[in-house]
């Protein structure tokens, strides 16, 4: 079951800019079902903590800035092999260097403000969605 879960969070940026329904409907397009979801905001802390493995990185600071300046939607998505599909789905890090059609070539600013994020592994698509949701609000 694990490996056909993924998380992700639709960023500030994207929210400010109004693409969360454009992003969740490319999302169920891509064939993912929402097993959770809400819109909420991370405090300096939860951000700190949640991207804590990359806080000996020169854009630690910005980062944990950037994702607790405004709301967020945070959301387990389901589909077989779910980390990767989301990871061809969302695109590189970087939107320039995205492929056309995914959601940061479409949607994000910037390699920092990139619009959405995806877990890089089943055992981190776990701890964030626990990280984020309590066992009763995931569907
Ligand atoms: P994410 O974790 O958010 O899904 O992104 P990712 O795996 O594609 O990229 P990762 O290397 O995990 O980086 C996490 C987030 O840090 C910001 N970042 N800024 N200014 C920069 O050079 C830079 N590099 C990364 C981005 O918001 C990236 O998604
Ligand atoms: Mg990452």
């Amino acid at each position: 079951m694990s490996g056909n879960i993924t998380f992700t969070m639709i960023k500030p940026d994207a929210v400010e800019d109004g693409y969360i329904g454009a992003i969740l409907g490319k999302i169920s397009e891509a064939g993912f079902k929402i097993k959770a979801l809400k819109l909420t905001q991370l405090t300096i802390d939860d951000a700190k903590k949640f991207y804590e493995i990359h806080k000996e990185r020169p854009f630690y600071n910005e980062l944990v800035q950037f994702m607790s300046r405004g709301p967020i939607v945070a959301a387990v998505l389901e589909k077989n092999n779910a980390v990767e599909d989301f990871r061809t789905l969302i695109g590189a890090t970087n939107p320039e260097n995205a492929a056309e059609g995914t959601i940061r070539k479409t949607f994000a600013r910037s390699v920092g403000e990139n619009a959405v994020h995806g877990s890089d592994s089943d055992e981190n698509a776990l701890i964030e969605t626990r990280f984020h949701f309590s066992g009763r609000d995931v569907f």
